[in-house]
């Protein structure tokens, strides 16, 4: 994220003596990308961050994942999946590659402390509240949010315990095999957004405090990394910063801020992707003005995205080209590339003469073939594929 940011106390001048108050110094912490080369923050904590006194390796299954074979169109139904856990560890795999692993979660319940350390993640809260915690301070998060959150940065979800859905923070979890952000397109050499991104600065919300751990004591930090998890065991709580600055840092979007962009011709997926990732790509579909060519037909037209397996998440309103197909509230399609998609019949008709759209949903782009991981199986409706062949 490429706006300098600083919260909390730090020294005017990088690398530099910076003490506490009993004459000890400070800890920095560079956490940067790309080495050296690309963002990065410096972080200052009351002891030293690299005291582990134990590494142990956390047994789990790796996801069971199953191709796409037959090919087909699926629908997934997420609010069919169990609920509970946290928001780390109750993620059930929906769809997954090499390059992005696409999960769901119901949670109820506080997450250990964690950091992914092969990529960004990117978690869309569906609904519930909560606070995302991070060395970098505490971040309130709502329905809507997109939170991003760089590789490396240790965290923690606590759900809020009285949100609207029965205390649960339901989310799509993107993890990413490396870096996203908003889409270069969008960027200023410099990395300011230009005048014609939907979203920009303004929009994003970042931690504004530093946050200081109850229990300064040990504590166990969970590492997602290219072999596994491994359970750290610290010495100090990670949780001891006073004051951090720079460019790199978890912040949240809320597809509310998300300006769509029209036209009076229909406008193709790109205009409506928010973020960019290592091959894949984020969308968020917004209520907004339709086409207004006289002639015009809202409905998108039928395409084969030679390149694309295609997940959309349908997380508001009435998304009126899967009318018939049996997509509600909570839906995920998979149109995968292979296979030429639109909308479902009599949609096209109907869609003549509309003026607007309440549809809210987000899609995720994957540009190599996503495999269905359990949280598809249990959630697949198997009548989707042939739904443009039935009357409605
Ligand atoms: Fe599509």
């Amino acid at each position: 994220m490429p706006y300098y940011r600083t919260a909390g106390s730090v020294p005017p001048k990088r690398h530099t003596q910076f003490r506490r108050r009993d004459g000890g110094l400070y800890a920095e912490e560079l956490q940067g990308e790309e080495g050296f080369s690309s963002d990065s923050s410096l972080l200052y904590h009351e002891r030293i961050p690299t005291a582990i006194t134990a590494a142990d390796a956390v047994e789990t299954e790796p996801d069971a994942l199953w191709p796409n074979h037959p090919l087909k169109p699926r629908h997934f139904r997420m609010h069919e999946l169990k609920t509970g856990g946290d928001l780390v560890s109750g993620r059930q795999a929906v769809l997954a590659n090499d390059d992005v692993r696409l999960s769901y979660v119901a949670a109820d319940a506080a997450s250990p402390l964690y950091r992914n350390a092969i990529g960004d993640e990117i978690v869309y809260i569906e609904s519930g509240r909560g606070v995302l915690e991070s060395v970098y301070g505490g971040l309130e998060v709502e329905p809507g949010d997109y939170l991003v959150v760089p590789a490396s940065t240790t965290h923690r979800w606590v759900p809020e315990p009285d949100s609207d859905d029965g205390a649960l923070l339901r989310a799509l979890v993107i993890e990413a095999g490396g870096h996203v952000g908003p889409p270069s397109r969008y960027l200023s050499q410099r990395g300011q957004f230009l005048e014609h991104a939907p979203y920009c600065e303004r929009d994003l919300r970042a931690p504004e405090q530093p946050l200081m751990a109850e229990d300064p004591g040990e504590a166990q930090v969970l590492v997602r990394h290219r072999h596994g998890l491994t359970r750290y065991t610290y010495a100090h709580h990670p949780f001891d910063v006073v004051g951090w600055a720079g460019c790199l840092y978890p912040y949240a979007f809320n597809i509310r801020d998300f300006e769509p962009i029209t036209g009076r011709i229909h406008q193709p997926p790109p205009v409506h992707q928010t973020f960019a990732g290592p091959n894949f790509a984020v969308c968020s579909f917004v209520p907004r003005k339709f086409d207004y060519h006289p002639l015009s037909i809202p409905a998108p037209y039928n395409h084969a995205n030679v390149d694309s397996d295609e997940l959309l998440f349908y997380v508001g309103g009435d998304f009126m080209s899967r009318k018939g197909a049996g997509i509600g509230l909570g839906s995920m399609s998979l149109h995968p590339a292979g296979f030429t998609h639109g909308p479902q019949p009599g949609s096209v008709e109907a869609s003549i003469g509309k003026e607007d759209t309440d549809e809210w949903a987000v899609m995720v782009d994957a540009f190599r073939p996503l495999h269905l991981g359990p949280g598809a199986r249990a959630g697949e409706e198997d009548t989707y594929a042939w739904s443009w062949g039935s009357p409605t």
